[in-house]
């Protein structure tokens, strides 16, 4: 088939959206490399879609001699053994699918001989490190099983996104999630169930610290690999920590008990990072802008006598903060802009993103606005304090969403549905 040809034959497609999510009690270490399975539970809040998502359209046709996938408009190759384990598995629980309208008929045995297109596209950029991976399998998971008429459920979904990367077994549902780490060495066991929806706690705001750095980070498989191997603190957390953690985090979502929930998401932030340092060699994936983002919030935390921000940090340095409530947030904003104004040139429209509507209750129209801010009130005391602008990239305002959706108009759709190729 020439680049731009029509199909010869018909080209069914399909097109998903699905978020991405964070960690409050981190997944950190594997027991088995190649099914992905982990050493402990882990639970994570799925970001709202419309800030930051994957979308992803897939299509077949007769026509297509190999299975292809382009990320952001570019071709990249689906050899590896993380896109061979999701394709092979949805492609094992693929089902008899009628089209009529498109004179579509496939029966089930004839999947195994048909190949597909794949175009993804993240509404974020891919290298800022803000969990792009999940998002991405999670999608290319869900998008296929429509497109095969799977008729396994969320929970069984995960278990095949899982083998795609581990945390995007989380992204197949909306609000926490829990990621049970199982006990069958196939792994059947290991996949993701809802914790509650993202209506149950609405109130929380989540601000996004996109942080400047030039380092080239160590990746996540590679990280835990390193602390599986070397930290003992890792294997103490795991075994002893991690369990209760899980139990104390689950009620504290139930009841929105926030006081609870920013303990227990900053003290796990905390001691995976510990476990970092703990690594022969150690990793620092928080850099000195990361570590003031901390400082920021504990002693604003300690001034109110109660926490009303959660920090957690994945494997770099971007800072993820779960306000208590929208009124939080905007304190919250006005305390970060406060501290790292935006860079020489930069303005603020390009500087504050998301739900920008955030920006209208702490009062900023505009730079002048971000110049006057006062000094924190806990921070009267303070001997000096450093303003720094430039070392946020910007900052993203969201807030917890919901899961996967297939989207039925098609202009949103990635593939041009007559050539199957990328539009
Ligand atoms: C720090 O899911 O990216 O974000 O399973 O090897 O693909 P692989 O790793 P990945 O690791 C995520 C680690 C983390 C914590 C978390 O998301 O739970």
């Amino acid at each position: 088939m020439g680049a731009q040809e029509k199909c010869q034959n018909w080209v069914r497609i399909v097109t998903a959206q699905t978020p991405t999510n964070i960690a409050v009690i981190k997944y950190w270490g594997k027991r088995d490399e190649s099914l992905i399975l982990p050493i402990n539970d882990s639970i994570s809040v799925t970001l709202d879609p419309n800030h930051l998502c994957t979308t992803t359209t897939v299509a077949v046709s007769p026509d297509f001699s190999h299975d292809r996938m382009w990320l952001n408009g570019k071709e990249i190759s689906l050899a590896g053994e993380r896109y061979q384990n999701c394709l092979r598995e949805i492609r094992k629980r693929a089902s008899d699918v009628e089209e009529e309208e498109k004179g579509i008929t496939i029966a089930k045995k004839d999947w195994e001989n048909l190949h597909v297109h794949i175009a993804s596209y993240n509404n974020f950029p891919t290298a800022a490190g803000l969990a792009s991976s999940a998002a991405g399998l999670a999608c290319l998971v869900f998008a296929l099983a429509k497109l095969m008429n799977v008729k396994e459920d969320e929970g069984q979904l995960s278990a095949i996104a899982r083998q795609g990367s581990g945390s995007a077994c989380r992204s197949l549902f909306g609000g926490f999630v829990k990621w049970i780490m199982g006990n069958n060495e196939d792994g059947s066991d290991s996949l993701a169930v809802q914790v509650t929806d993202e209506k149950h706690w609405d109130e929380l705001v989540i601000l996004i610290a996109v942080v400047s750095s030039r380092q080239k980070e160590t990746s996540s498989t590679s990280g835990m690999r390193e602390s599986v191997e070397t930290s003992l603190l890792l294997k103490h957390r795991a075994e002893e920590i991690v369990p209760k953690r899980i139990l104390q985090m689950e009620e504290a979502i139930k009841n929105k008990d926030f006081p609870s929930f920013a303990r227990l998401t900053c003290a796990d932030s905390n001691q995976f990072h510990a476990v970092c340092l703990d690594t022969t060699p150690p990793i620092f994936y928080m850099n000195d802008t990361s570590h003031k983002i901390i400082s920021i919030v504990e002693k604003w935390n300690r001034a109110e006598g109660t926490p009303q921000v959660a920090y957690t940090f994945d494997a770099g340095p971007n800072a993820v903060l779960i306000a208590r409530n929208r009124q939080v947030a905007s304190e919250l904003l006005q305390r970060l802009l406060y501290h790292f104004p935006p860079g020489a040139g930069a303005d603020l429209n390009s500087y504050v993103l998301g739900d920008t509507s955030i920006l209208h209750d702490a009062g900023i129209k505009g730079l002048k606005d971000v110049e006057s801010l006062p000094l924190p009130s806990e921070l009267q005391d303070a001997n000096s304090v450093k303003k720094c602008a430039g070392d946020v990239s910007y900052f993203i305002c969201t807030k917890p969403g919901q899961g996967p959706v297939v989207l039925s108009d098609d202009s949103k759709a990635l593939l041009d549905p007559e050539t199957g190729l990328p539009k």
